[in-house]
């Protein structure tokens, strides 16, 4: 590594001490990101971190969901996205006032948002759910009926998966929904030995071709107890660098070089560090919001 880029990870150290503050990131973040964060996961464990660390900072290097999630469940403390427009293009595809008529019209209907939204489509929600616990969540309601907010294809798998009716909303995630069966055909002529390991934000018909549908976690743990010595990877390049620090011993392909979200990768070392300095750019969710987006979030992280 450069001596700048040693300089800036001192200095990041060093204000991180200063500012009692901790560092975040999802597994879809730059590699140096990654490396300098105190904890790395998928939503699920990012989300159940920042209701409960004890710094009073918490610098998030992710999408500007996953701050206010962190600014929703911990109100008391300095929630900071370095790259302020670091947004996520599926959240902004569900708002509030849809959701509200879409309860209308059913009902009897639950409403199961996916952490991918915005805290006044969360305010609108009973529940939270991410792609570990997505399944889980729908099962654990009383309701027959579902209105899955904004994924679709997580929202078919989850309707495969459990015994009620689910009712899709149209969104999608750009990243991997471009991901075509014809690009799970050439992945596999051209590593035959290998596994197929896929989000479930991924298209229902190629999460049908794959061998593995999970979480950026459980893809972890899955790439750490199978056999298989080579896998081809279904989701944003960024998860390759904790697959492969993990698995010195094997093989990570990625299953489309399109496979990489924007968003994620505006993050880099110098943001975090001018954000360390300057506190800023802060992320609140204030009143009413607040209080009722953190009651959908509570009642999924109590359901695990
Ligand atoms: P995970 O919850 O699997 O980490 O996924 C987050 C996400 O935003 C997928 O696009």
């Amino acid at each position: 590594m450069s001596e700048i880029h040693n300089d800036l990870v001192e200095e990041i150290r060093r204000l991180k001490a200063e500012r009692d503050a901790i560092i975040i990131a999802h597994n879809y973040q730059n590699p140096e990101v990654q490396d300098i964060a105190d904890i790395v996961g998928d939503s699920l464990a990012l989300a159940r971190a920042a209701a409960k660390v004890p710094q009073s900072v918490i610098v998030f290097c992710g999408v500007h969901f996953m701050a206010e999630s962190a600014a929703i469940l911990s109100p008391d403390k300095t929630v900071l996205l370095p790259a302020i427009d670091a947004g996520c293009p599926l959240a902004d595809m569900a708002d509030a006032e849809s959701v509200r008529a879409m309860r209308e019209k059913h009902p009897d209907a639950a409403v199961v948002s996916y952490v991918n939204t915005s805290a006044a489509v969360k305010a609108e929600s009973d529940i939270c759910c991410t792609s570990a616990n997505a399944v889980r969540v729908v099962q654990s309601l009383e309701e027959k009926r579902v209105i899955f907010v904004p994924d679709q294809n997580l929202a078919a798998y989850v309707a495969a998966r459990v015994d009620k009716e689910i009712i899709p909303w149209p969104g999608y995630c750009p990243t991997h929904h471009r991901l075509q069966t014809d690009d799970v055909i050439k992945a596999r002529a051209a590593h035959p030995e290998a596994l197929v390991v896929v989000h479930p934000e991924v298209r229902p018909e190629v999460a049908e071709m794959a061998d593995f549908v999970g979480s950026t976690a459980q893809m972890l743990d899955f790439a750490k107890q199978t056999d298989a010595k080579t896998l081809i990877i279904g989701t944003e390049m960024g998860m390759l660098h904790q697959l492969k620090k993990a698995n010195p011993d094997k093989q990570f392909y990625l299953l489309s070089p399109r496979l990489v979200c924007p968003n994620m990768k505006r993050t880099t070392l110098t943001h975090v560090r001018d954000s360390l300095a300057s506190l800023t750019p802060r992320i609140t969710v204030d009143g009413d919001v607040r209080q009722r987006a953190v009651r959908a979030l509570e009642r999924m992280i109590e359901i695990g």
